[in-house]
Formats: C-alpha cells, structure tokens, sequence
C-alpha cells in the first residue's frame, strides 16, 4: 500500500511551525511514503522564499505546489531555476519560470505530481497582471499524454481552485486515470473527501495550515474593518501560538493504483 499525505495551503510562520510540529507524529502513526504540501502562501501569506521552502523541507515535505500566489516573492525564481527543483507551479499559467509536473521515484513507485489552477473566479485577476490561465481540463490531458511512456503508476493533482463546481467537474475528468485529486486555495476544509467509481481519491479543498482565529490565516481585525468599513488597510498575517492544521491522508493500492482510504485530518494544536 502506497501512502500519501498532504497538507493544503500553508500560510506563514505559524503555518510552517504547525507543519514542524505535527510531522513527527503524524509520520509515526500513518509512515507515509509521500508527502506533499501547497506552499503559495508560505512566506508571510503570499509566495514562497528559499529559507521558509527549506523548514518545510526539514520537516520531512518532499514535493511542493502552488497557486495564483506562487510568484509573489520574486526569490521563488531560485526555488525554480533548482535542477530537480522540489516545487512546482500550476501547469496551466502563461509563465516561463518553473514546471507545472513532477515525475519521482518514491518507494520503488513512479509517481507524477500535477499542479493545475482553475478559471472561474481565478482568471480576470490573473489576467490583469498579463498572466493567462489555460484549459485546466485539457493541460491535464495533455500532461498524461506527454508522460505514458514512463508509465506513472500513482497520479497525484492539487488542483487550486475558487469554484467547487470546476473542482467537482475534475474529479469526473480524472477518475480511473488518477489516484488523488486534491483541492488547494480556499483554505477551509470541505466534507466531501470520497473515492469516485473509478477509484480517484478525491476532496474539494484540503484547508489550510495556519493561524486559528485568523481569516483564511489573514488578521480578523483588518479583515472586519474591510468588510465594515469599506477600509483598504492591507492584509497582514498575524503568528499566534494556536494553529489549525487541515492534511489529507490517502491509502492507494500497490496493484490497481486505486486509492482504497480517504481522510481529512483536522487539528488545533498550540505552538
Ligand atoms: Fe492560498
Ligand atoms: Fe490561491
């Protein structure tokens, strides 16, 4: 049995010390093979840097993914340029830098890694700084194509989207040529973490990793006051000493490549 862990969006300092700090333990009680983490919101809420990439490698993370944040730092662009780099970008934006699939070898398995980005409600703002959003459906299918020589046992997509219906729809369009499909850019969990007919493990959004008490890891306060107020203050991402982790945990058969257990892991742990 092939086993995978995955923790959504990581947001922050506090996101990457829950991350530190429950590893251990989740790694004694479910010895996972695999672990993966979406890391758009790594260093201070947007974007990723070398130095908050490398805690979350210390921690025991192999693979890393993105979202529309993922080029907010421009230091991301030495994560990038890394031969074998560990992280990748959704395969579907308009930008030279990076890959949007990871192809490894992970306890004797070959196992691709797929970052999409969704369009609805993505697209405009995306648009607006000269970035385009391909066809995720059919950058997908391309992907599968380019690589069924090297015959990928395990599929693994984080696809990050806004829209659940778009997320529902992939799940349709990947069951029986994918083993895990899972949902980043929200930040909060959905209950609908199933295996499709097919055998896709699937889940809308994971959740994030990050400051409780916060909005989607973003101050409250500033948040109120932009919804009360109308107020543009900037966001800022408080590090509190209680953090909720969200991680998706999924059992894929060695023979038939089908995910066979699906589970949402959700806890509040101090810091
Ligand atoms: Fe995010
Ligand atoms: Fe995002």
């Amino acid at each position: 049995m092939f086993k995978v862990l995955i923790f959504g969006d990581v947001v922050g300092k506090t996101g990457r010390q829950a991350v530190a700090k429950i590893l251990p333990k989740l790694k004694k009680q479910l010895h996972p093979h695999l672990i993966i983490a979406n890391v758009e919101n790594l260093a201070h809420g947007t974007g990723v840097t070398p130095k908050t990439l490398t805690t979350l490698e210390e921690a025991g993370v192999q693979v890393f993914t993105g979202g529309d944040h993922i080029f907010a730092k421009p230091d991301a662009a030495k994560i990038f340029e890394l031969e074998n780099s560990p992280l990748i970008r959704p395969a579907n934006m308009s930008v030279p830098m990076g890959r949007g699939e990871k192809m490894l070898t992970v306890a004797k398995k070959r196992v691709l890694v797929i970052n999409l980005l969704g369009r609805v409600f993505l697209g405009d703002k995306l648009n607006e700084k000269g970035i385009e959003i391909a066809n995720p459906f059919k950058t997908v299918d391309e992907i599968l194509k380019k690589y069924q020589d090297q015959k990928p046992q395990v599929v693994i997509v984080d696809f990050h989207t806004e829209a659940t219906s778009e997320q529902v729809a992939m799940g349709y369009h990947l069951d029986g040529r994918a083993s895990v499909l899972f949902g980043t850019h929200t930040h909060i969990p959905t209950a609908d973490a199933q295996i499709l007919k097919k055998g896709l493990g699937c889940i809308t959004d994971v959740g994030m990793t990050g400051a409780k008490d916060t909005v989607l890891g973003v101050d409250k306060n500033i948040i109120l006051k932009r919804f009360l107020e109308e107020d543009k203050e900037s966001f800022d991402w408080p590090e509190l000493d209680e953090a909720v982790v969200n991680a998706l945990y999924v059992e894929i058969n060695d023979r038939t490549n089908k995910a066979t257990k699906i589970k949402l892991i959700q806890k509040t742990i101090k810091i």
